[in-house]
């Protein structure tokens, strides 16, 4: 686990892969080393940090990268109307609003959730239940390192 700072360098080779040539969305920037990552293949990054501190920290490491827009405040709030995106890293933390998340995403988009203890059931689990049960998703668990796991879901 992260705690709350930057992605794994196993997730950041993951969003490499898939942001590539996508309009992407990051909801929780932290220090910016994920959306950097995006930003590597990405067609255009925009990115929400609510902790002033951390999104001041994030705007000296992503000066300079023409294709990412940095915004601070919430996440939901700040992208309500925005998109479609074709690939949507959802970081910012629980509670997480899938239906605006869903909303975000066109047909065919991809959702990246990082951050899960592998193996454990989808019963009970608010986050694997619908990311790997709602029928206008289909998703697949990876593992990103032996004790992490990232749910990639397409939006049907
Ligand atoms: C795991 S970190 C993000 C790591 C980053 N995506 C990366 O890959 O380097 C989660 C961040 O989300 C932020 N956050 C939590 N809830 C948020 C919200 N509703 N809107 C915007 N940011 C939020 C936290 O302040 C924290 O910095």
């Amino acid at each position: 686990m992260t705690g709350g700072g930057s992605s794994l360098s196993g997730v950041q080779a993951l969003l490499r892969v898939l942001a590539a040539g996508r309009d992407v969305a990051e909801l929780g920037t932290a220090f910016g080393e994920g959306a950097a990552a995006l930003a590597e293949t990405a067609r255009s990054v925009v990115t929400v940090e609510r902790d002033p501190e951390r999104a001041a920290r994030a705007r000296e490491r992503l000066a300079g990268l023409a294709n990412v827009e940095l915004l601070e405040g919430d996440c939901y709030e700040a992208l309500r109307g925005r998109g479609p995106f074709g690939l949507v890293f959802a970081d910012a933390g629980r509670p997480f609003d899938w239906e605006a998340i869903l909303a975000l995403l066109e047909p065919g988009g991809l959702l990246v959730k990082d951050d899960l203890t592998p193996g454990r059931p989808v019963d009970g689990d608010p986050v694997r239940e619908f990311l790997l049960r709602d029928p206008r998703l289909a998703g697949v668990e990876i593992l990103t390192t032996p004790a992490t796991a990232a749910i990639v879901a397409v939006r049907r």
